[in-house]
């Protein structure tokens, strides 16, 4: 789909379709033409301008249908980049479900703010469009091909330009990480998630490295070995560097994304309803490859570094067991008391990795880690946690630039003191006393060696089988994680 900007006497006159963002309470359509028709349908009760009301009027010009659908915003003091891009989702949806192949969106009445509106709007258009139908032999086939963003007579389009090649870079960015989501894992294995990120950063202009077993094993990553063990689809770790910013090489950003490509539990086997859904095990990893390829297409100007440890935790003969007690790239020694609890070992070594070869100074871990974070929150929100106030921060900063809501566990030593061993340095999993989305954070923490870290558990948000809680998302994969750490790379 192609997305352009044209100024409001450029458009005006022309036989197309219009899209028409209307408060209840202020007039602020700058469309002449609509203009008494607005006051007449809002006067008849037809359409009052509630948020994400819809109104269509049909109209034959020079013999051809063209069709004014109005949106509504709702009150003007509500105003938000976010409400303009669920309402921007939510009329898209309406576009395609009649057929509109052709449209101009009208957002020239807004004076304020306008690269950030014309981003997020990209960015929902895009979002929006979205489907998982690749497998399907009956595709839907997309008749939406043109949107025009119609902005007002002053502005400098060639300008606002950038801020829609932003929208478009970020919203790849997540599209990439639902896709990754989506596939299910007997197409995408370990090997498969490592040849597909080596393309994206061919596409996207980053370097991609990759590890094979053997290499793993010299690595001395046994906890990441240990858990990938079980599977004839050998893990691999892939590690994606983008260094933006070489006059200041010491800093450099860190993510690491748990890359499981499947998770039945190993011996300590999940239950049957929910396992197929442990294909998106690798949501944190998706995110961090879509994020990836965002920073590198808008050449941020900063240091990046991002580390997935792939593979899949099954049974066999050469699985590994409870009981197990492994070492890690690190030192300290692991007591498995539950080969469900995988996703903190391939961590640890992920983590331990990006810090020791690769030299990064701040570490983001982002993991679909524990059923108890959607416990704890929902799936409206991130459970985070950190040691670091300033980091987390510029998280939340992030946070408000995309949308992708974060909040931070208390992270006190009481619960570091739940992860103690008793035959080892640490046990992967806790006494059953609650707080299990933490203490699976603590447990990344005791790796980052001191370093400003925040750890991010997604299981709950990142993929959803009900109804999605934003317009442009779908059921299925969200993708989320990748925007937010590509705000967080342009803050920090
Ligand atoms: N991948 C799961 C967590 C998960 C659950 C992700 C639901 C997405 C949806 C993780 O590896 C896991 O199995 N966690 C266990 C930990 C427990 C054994 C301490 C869990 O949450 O039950
Ligand atoms: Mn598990
Ligand atoms: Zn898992």
């Amino acid at each position: 789909m192609k997305i352009k900007l044209q100024r409001y006497k450029d458009v005006e006159g022309a036989n197309i379709s219009k899209v028409v963002m209307v408060f209840e309470d202020t007039e602020t359509t700058s469309c002449d033409g609509l203009k008494e028709i607005l006051r007449c349908i809002k006067e008849e009760k037809h359409f009052s301008g509630k948020k994400n009301e819809i109104y269509t009027l049909t109209n034959v010009e020079n013999n051809r249908v063209v069709k004014s659908i109005l949106i509504g915003l709702g009150e003007y003091k509500h105003l938000s980049i976010d409400l303009i891009r669920n309402v921007s989702a939510k009329v898209m949806k309406e576009i395609t479900a009649q057929k509109i192949t052709n449209v101009a969106m009208y957002i020239d009445q807004f004076t304020s703010n306008t690269p950030e509106l014309i981003k997020a709007m990209t960015e929902a258009i895009l979002m929006s469009a979205y489907r998982f139908d690749k497998y399907k032999s009956e595709k839907v086939s997309e008749v939406l091909k043109e949107v025009t963003l119609v902005v007002n007579n002053e502005a400098d389009i060639n300008v606002l330009m950038d801020n829609v090649k932003e929208g478009h870079a970020v919203a790849e960015g997540n599209l990439l990480a639902r896709e990754l989501v989506n596939e299910p894992a007997n197409i995408l294995t370990p090997a498969e998630l490592a040849e597909r990120t080596v393309t994206v950063g061919k596409n996207c202009g980053f370097e991609v490295e990759i590890f094979d077993r053997k290499e793993i094993e010299n690595l001395e990553m046994e906890a990441f070995i240990s858990v990938g063990k079980g599977s004839a689809n050998e893990p691999k770790l892939i590690v994606m560097r983008y260094m933006g910013n070489p006059e200041d090489k010491n800093n450099i950003l860190g993510f690491v994304g748990k890359g499981l490509t499947f998770d039945a539990g190993g011996y300590c086997l999940k239950t049957a309803p929910t396992m197929w859904q442990m294909k998106t095990d690798m949501g944190g990893a998706g995110a961090v490859i879509g994020a990836m390829s965002s920073i590198a297409k808008m050449k941020i100007k900063k240091n990046v570094v991002a580390v997935v440890a792939a593979c899949e935790n099954l049974i066999s003969g050469t699985a590994y067991r409870p009981g197990d007690i492994i070492n890690t790239m690190n030192g300290k020694t692991i007591e498995i008391l539950n080969t469900d609890a995988e996703g903190r070992l391939t961590l640890a070594d992920a983590v331990t990795y990006i810090i020791r070869r690769e030299g990064a100074s701040k570490i983001i871990d982002i993991a679909t880690l524990t059923g108890a974070v959607g416990g704890a929150l929902g799936n409206v929100v991130t459970g985070v946690v950190s040691n670091n106030d300033e980091l987390y921060s510029k998280l939340e900063a992030a946070s408000k630039k995309c949308d992708e809501k974060v909040w931070r566990f208390p992270a006190f030593d009481e619960y570091k003191a739940l992860l103690k061993g008793n035959n080892a340095d640490l046990a992967n999993i806790t006494a059953p006393v609650g707080g299990g989305a933490i203490t699976a954070g603590l447990f990344v923490g005791e790796f980052v060696e001191e370093k400003p870290w925040v750890h991010l558990d997604i299981a709950a948000t990142a993929f959803s089988e009900g109804t999605p809680n934003k317009e442009y998302f779908t059921k299925g994969a969200t993708g989320i994680g990748s925007r937010l750490l590509y705000e967080l790379a342009k803050i920090d």
